[in-house]
């Protein structure tokens, strides 16, 4: 591949690609990674090559974190009973049992406890703050999307698992998470099944003028109809790409984007069981003041 025209015109569309500019777009195993992204969720059961949880968090931690605070953790269950008894508080999602490696990725400010209290300090009135909840949620969210780009480089497929936060009592049981320690989400990760997922597309994305605001909020509607209409072309555009797409990989029954996305929150039951996700917070010892 001499340039990136063709990923990127998977990612968008032909017509929606923007230009693969030359020198900058030339061909780049870094961005090629980054391009090509597709969730995995059919796996080979064969285990993972000796070494390699090593090297996905060691790519996790090289992530930027905030003060280098490093406010998060993960859980690596490669246990298949207990990967069985994740998977079920995750939604029942078969493919988590079948992954080989179910990292569950935790924003952790117990460490910081155990650092005042190093000091003498009691923890400071400081971690009582959402903002402490915020910087932890990113940095734990920076950390797994590098593990999950160094999987992918590697050759592995993986999907991340929202799911966890759907019985978040039930699950920091069956991890044992201390206080202050709260799952976000899960990264199942393993061989790619090729019988299952060969000729998997990757999914296409909104336009990116849907997305990317040039220096303020609302500019790319300028001259153009204004905002509203330029969304409401865009989502027109992206129900079809998706709807093509869907039909592609043999769903065509599939609802378009918007109807799935008004659905998913329409109601307290479309959160799936994650409407407690404050109280079990406040219970772990996250104040979120
Ligand atoms: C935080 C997060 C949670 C997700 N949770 C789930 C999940 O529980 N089950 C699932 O099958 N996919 C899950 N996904 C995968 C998304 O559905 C997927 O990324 C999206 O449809 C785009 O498809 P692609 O990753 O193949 O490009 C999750 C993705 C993210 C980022």
């Amino acid at each position: 591949m001499t340039d990136l025209s063709p990923l990127l015109e998977a990612r968008y569309g032909t017509a929606a690609a923007p230009p693969a500019a030359a020198p900058i777009a030339a061909a780049n195993p870094t961005l090629e990674t980054l391009l090509r992204h597709k969730s995995t969720r059919a796996f080979l059961q064969a285990p993972l090559p000796p070494g390699t949880l090593e090297l996905l968090a060691a790519a996790a931690q090289s992530a930027a974190t905030s003060s280098n605070l490093q406010t998060w953790s993960a859980v690596a269950v490669t246990s298949p009973p207990l990967k069985s008894e994740a998977a079920v508080l995750c939604g029942d999602q078969e493919f988590i049992r079948a992954a080989p490696l179910f990292l569950v990725f935790c924003a952790d400010l117990a460490r910081l406890g155990a650092a005042a209290d190093r000091h003498g300090m009691p923890p400071g009135d400081g971690l009582a703050f959402f903002e402490m909840y915020t910087m932890a949620a990113v940095d734990a969210s920076l950390a797994a999307q590098n593990a999950c780009v160094a999987a992918e480089a590697l050759g592995l497929g993986a999907c991340y698992v929202g799911a966890a936060r759907n019985r978040p009592r039930e699950l920091a049981a069956l991890l044992g998470l201390p206080p202050r320690v709260v799952a976000l989400f899960g990264l199942a990760v393993g061989r790619p099944d090729p019988a299952a997922g060969a000729g998997a597309a990757v999914k296409p994305r909104l336009a990116q003028d849907e997305v990317v605001h040039r220096e303020t909020w609302g500019s790319n509607g300028e001259g153009d109809g204004g905002v509203e209409q330029r969304q409401a072309a865009n989502l027109a555009a992206y129900d079809e790409a998706l709807a093509e797409f869907n039909t592609q990989q043999g769903r065509g029954d599939a609802p378009t984007w918007t109807y799935r996305s008004a659905h998913r929150i329409a109601t307290v039951e479309s959160l799936h069981g994650r409407d407690i996700l404050r109280q079990v917070m406040e219970e772990r010892g996250f104040e979120l003041r």
